[in-house]
């Protein structure tokens, strides 16, 4: 068999159901005939027909009309195994084994069990639309509703220990920064060590996870989990995390659409590509907002105030105690918020 590009290969080898959805996705918001994607999809009517009751069980939004075929909604917006891999497909060479969930307990848990007792390889991934037990850093939970966000976490078997990996948090900070304006041309700030802010609001959290080998002192697994929170929830933020929380795009009604399969796909890329380099990219100190802040420093011995100079080359944040001697925070057991002169808070 003769194949003109790597996209015809690729479908050469997908089941009707996945065609059907990659071709729908491309034309999403138009009706097209049970005929015509017989013809495109090169089966029966019947298969088309039994893929389109399929992909309507997965919860994807299709309308079929008589005389004008069948249109998937340009509102669905299913998170897709399918669609994630094909966008990854058409940007990299890598393989990536992306796991896809509606809902889950919390994407690092499953994943760092997969670690553990299945031993799956670097580039395997998970991504949810919902969690109900998500978390965040320092034993916190975080707050991941059902199709208002994209919560996802990714494995590495890097080699060296802790110290030698610790720019890998920053460098998933980096992916989010560059996915979102890729896909939504919004440019978000970091803020060190590892959230995404818009608007002086959290949009997005990571929290990276590892196990180390006792004997060598190396790392044996690396889990970098990445919850963005695209949508404002129906009935708001929790009480307890109203005054910080924020979304990307606002309410789904008001805002413009995004496909999250191609986020989710930008994303991962991205950050496995980054996870290579040895040194954090400059984007994650060009975008942070923390310097020349006031800051209140908080780790385990408590909170104190201090004012953030500048993010080093190597991600660490040198700042000016009150007693104006000066040195830098590690990532790790630490964070920091800012002042808001504005309301006269640290956020
Ligand atoms: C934080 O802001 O404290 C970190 C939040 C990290 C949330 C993500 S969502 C995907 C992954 N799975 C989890 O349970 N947590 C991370």
């Amino acid at each position: 068999m003769i194949y003109h590009s790597q996209r015809e290969k690729l479908e050469a080898n997908m089941t009707v159901k996945e065609r059907l959805v990659s071709y729908l996705e491309a034309h999403k918001g138009e009706y097209i005939s049970g005929e015509e994607l017989a013809e495109k999809l090169n089966c029966t009517r019947t298969a088309v027909w039994k893929a389109v009751n399929g992909l309507k069980e997965s919860g994807y939004q299709i309308l079929a009309v008589q005389n004008r075929g069948y249109m998937l909604s340009k509102s669905s917006d299913v998170l897709s195994q399918q669609m994630i891999e094909n966008y990854l497909k058409e940007v990299s060479d890598t393989t990536y084994a992306v796991s896809v969930f509606q809902e889950i307990t919390s994407t690092n848990d499953v994943l760092k069990k997969l670690a553990v007792t299945e031993h799956v390889g670097e580039g395997t991934t998970i991504v949810s639309d919902y969690q109900t037990g998500g978390k965040g850093r320092l034993g916190r939970s975080f707050y991941s509703p059902k199709g208002t966000g994209l919560y996802l976490s990714m494995l590495l078997r890097p080699t060296g220990t802790v110290v030698d990996n610790l720019i890998l948090t920053a460098q998933a900070a980096v992916a989010v920064y560059r996915a979102v304006k890729k896909t939504l041309g919004i440019e978000l700030a970091i803020k060190w060590v590892n959230d995404l802010y818009l608007n002086g609001r959290k949009v997005c959290g990571i929290l990276s996870e590892g196990q180390t080998s006792l004997e060598s002192g190396h790392l044996e697994y690396v889990i970098v989990g990445i919850g963005v929170n695209l949508y404002e929830p129906e009935k708001g933020f929790p009480e307890e995390i109203r005054n910080r929380a924020g979304s990307i795009l606002g309410r789904p009604s008001e805002c413009r659409e995004v496909d999250r399969n191609l986020l989710a796909a930008e994303i991962i890329r991205e950050f496995y590509a980054l996870a290579k380099e040895k040194q954090l990219a400059s984007d994650y100190i060009e975008r942070n907002m923390v310097p020349g802040h006031e800051i209140l420093v908080i780790d385990g011995k408590g909170q104190r105030k201090a004012k953030a100079l500048r993010i080093m080359p190597d991600g660490q944040l040198e700042i000016e105690e009150e007693d104006h001697s000066v040195h830098t925070l590690v990532y790790g057991e630490v964070s920091v918020r800012i002042k808001d002169d504005v309301r006269d808070i640290y956020c």
